[in-house]
């Protein structure tokens, strides 16, 4: 990993990592201990693992499909991983030590500012009740600013491999707890489940008044549709921001669209290099930034992206796409431009 004190001192600012992402293995094993639920460590043959196995089995996740290592174990796919992470959370404490360890990891990376997500339909389908979650997140996200100078808002995302109407269902559950939530967001299984399919949903969060943004994963099926739909059409007019959206880099048209509607770009490196080479993610990277889009750096789900958590992934960027410390800078003025704060909190902010 490479290393850079200008890199490491700069304030920064994160928006877009799942909360659930987060999870480490040393979380997971809590967890597992405290709520006496039988863990498994990516092999059907390790159940009830120890806290070594679940660290071994945390380098192992790659892929859409599990694929099978040396030693003959099943390693676990990335959705495996991230989603057999949501059993083990089953009280308000669990959300609130969830939501801390990221909070504590963000003030020692010197993230000022943070909007994380947030997959409610994924703990809600397992009978937790939104205000669980939604309680012990708000305890979190008042100690950060206070103990450790971390503000956040939070970003609510919907399942895209479930029904518009289960997402519309989980929007309005969550209505009581607007205060806290600044936007709307779409993730998961983006495979033929197109931005469009939510179209009413995101048309009323607009009126609403929340901030919309959603996924188009780099290198998936219609992910130039995506992208389009995703610029023009949520919420009526076009989404704030566009969460990963990378091959919009490879179309000039799609790229003058983002631009000329000042559309917020995060960008995940070390997600893409899992699936990627390096020639395919930093020049594109580099065209995105070289345009005048405002693109952001970001981790999406650090604890199952070999640890690789915002900080990395910018070393990453510098090193990669030979930014300096100007561009660096500039990275995070895009991120204060794009973000959802209030206009006094940005001030503070650059
Ligand atoms: N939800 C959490 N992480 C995700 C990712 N990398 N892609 C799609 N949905 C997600
Ligand atoms: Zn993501």
């Amino acid at each position: 990993r490479s290393n850079d004190k200008f890199v490491t001192d700069i304030p920064k600012i994160e928006l877009h990592v799942h909360i659930e992402g987060t999870m480490t293995p040393e979380l997971r094993w809590k967890l597992a201990q405290r709520n006496k639920i039988p863990l498994t460590a990516g092999s059907e043959k390790v159940l009830l693992p120890t806290l070594a196995e679940t660290r071994e089995a945390y380098q192992h996740i790659r892929g859409r499909i599990g694929a099978t290592s040396a030693d003959g174990k099943r390693n676990m796919t990335f959705f495996e991983a991230y989603y057999g992470g949501f059993d083990l959370l089953q009280t308000e404490e669990d959300y609130f030590d969830l939501a801390m360890g990221y909070f504590e990891r963000a003030g020692e990376m010197n993230v000022r500012y943070c909007e994380p997500f947030f997959d409610p339909q994924g703990h809600t389908r397992r009978g937790i009740p939104i205000d669980m979650i939604l309680k012990g997140f708000k305890r979190a996200q008042i100690a950060a600013e206070h103990r450790l100078n971390v503000r956040s808002q939070w970003i609510m995302c919907m399942l895209r491999d479930m029904s518009p109407e289960s997402a519309m269902d989980q929007y309005e559950a969550a209505l009581p707890y607007k205060d806290m939530i600044v936007g709307l967001g779409l993730d998961s299984d983006e495979f033929e489940r197109p931005p469009s399919l939510f179209d009413d949903l995101f048309k009323r969060a607009r009126e609403d008044g929340f901030k919309l943004t959603s996924h188009c994963d780099f290198n998936q099926k219609d992910t130039h549709d995506h992208i389009l739909q995703v610029a023009e059409r949520l919420g009526g007019t076009g989404a704030e921001r566009i969460d990963h959206g990378m091959n919009a880099a490879d179309q000039a048209g799609l790229m003058e669209i983002i631009k000329s509607k000042d559309i917020g770009m995060t960008i995940c490196p070390c997600a893409y290099i899992r699936h990627a080479s390096e020639e395919a993610v930093f020049p594109r990277i580099r065209k995105l930034f070289d345009a005048g889009i405002k693109i952001t750096i970001a981790s999406d789900d650090p604890a199952y992206m070999e640890d690789n958590w915002v900080l990395h992934n910018l070393h990453m960027v510098r090193e990669k796409c030979s930014f300096n410390n100007k561009d660096m800078m500039q990275l995070q003025r895009n991120a204060v431009s794009i973000c959802w704060a209030s206009d006094e909190l940005k001030k503070k902010l650059l």
